[in-house]
């Protein structure tokens, strides 16, 4: 490591919702196992990307988080992945979006970033993509477990029912309870989990990258994207400001390119800590939404920020490895 040279410092997270503590040590676990894997690659000398690849692929493997295996379900039954990676130092980005046949989004993304001329690719055309670079293609039914075959079917009994009392209703946090109380956009179905998952990194190099997976929401539209694998909502990276991930609802998100929000703020002299709260404030403020969000600067210095009642996160820096499922 060159003399001076920045500490490895990688973020994750795993989602921001009421998780019940009977789930609390699985998403501890699953959380400090990306944790390990990411950091140790960015000590060795990898890079940014290669740790945020590595981090959020252990994440997707983890049928705990809505990501990968395991992810909820649309409303036909199938897993639909979206996945986002994005280098800080050339801001070239790799994108992939419903996508059926891929057992890790993030790794399709990766090839986007590295062997494409384009930054985004959907469904067949993506899964073409990756097949062409190697990628093997899976059936879809390899992604879908049982328990969320069980959560749709309940999902849609209770919506043809005409109840919708599964939603949260704000305020949620302690933070929310001073805060105006706009109309809460979230639809009312599905804000039971967002286990979208994410990592932020900076490598030894002063690089920084990020990227974020989801399933995306329970019953979703065939077809539809969330905000996490759009560049500048879900997820961005910028040597110039910093890296971010978020999680949560994703159309409050995409409406206030929430990202790219945070990491100007950042540029313009907040501090990543400051501008994590200042970034949920907003989308709780302008469109009533929920979430969480991690933010790194090019310094080191670490934000995380959720107005859930819970968000599985973990830092991995020179002070060593903290998991938590509150800030
Ligand atoms: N944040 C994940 C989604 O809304 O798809």
């Amino acid at each position: 490591m060159f003399t001076n040279a920045p500490k490895p410092t990688l973020i994750v997270h795993g989602g921001a919702w009421a998780i019940p503590p009977e789930m609390a040590a699985d998403h501890q676990a699953g959380v400090a196992q990306a944790l390990k894997t990411g950091h140790a690659i960015l000590n060795w000398g990898g890079t940014a990307t290669d740790a945020v690849e590595a981090a959020v692929t252990i994440l997707e493997d983890d049928p705990t988080f809505d990501a990968g295996l395991g992810s909820f379900l649309t409303s036909k039954g199938s897993v639909q992945l979206d996945a986002l990676l994005m280098d800080g130092a050339t801001l070239r980005a790799g994108g992939v979006a419903c996508v059926e046949r891929l057992r890790n989004p993030i790794q399709a993304a990766r090839l986007v970033l590295d062997k494409s001329p384009h930054i985004y690719f959907v469904g067949a055309g993506a899964e073409a993509f990756a097949a062409s670079h190697g990628m093997p293609l899976i059936n879809n039914r390899e992604l879908v477990l049982e328990r969320e075959r069980i959560r749709l079917r309940d999902a849609q009994m209770r919506l043809s029912l005409g109840l919708t009392d599964i939603t949260f209703s704000g305020p949620l946090s302690h933070d929310d309870k001073s805060s105006e109380t706009p109309a809460d956009e979230s639809p009312s179905l599905g804000f039971e989990s967002h286990d979208t998952v994410g990592a932020v990194a900076l490598d030894q190099y002063g690089n920084l990258a990020a990227g974020t997976s989801t399933g995306g929401t329970l019953n979703k539209a065939p077809g539809r994207v969330g905000d996490s694998s759009l560049i500048g909502c879900g997820c961005y990276a910028d040597n110039e400001s910093a890296a971010v991930s978020l999680t949560g609802w994703g159309e409050p998100i995409m409406k206030l390119v929430l990202g790219k929000w945070a990491t100007d703020r950042v540029a313009q002299g907040a501090t990543p800590e400051v501008a994590a709260k200042e970034a949920i404030a907003y989308l709780y403020k302008r469109l009533g939404g929920h979430g969480g969000i991690i933010l790194l600067g090019p310094d080191g210095q670490c934000g995380i920020a959720h107005n859930t009642p819970g968000m599985a996160w973990g830092i991995a820096n020179s002070q060593g490895l903290r998991t938590g499922l509150t800030v």
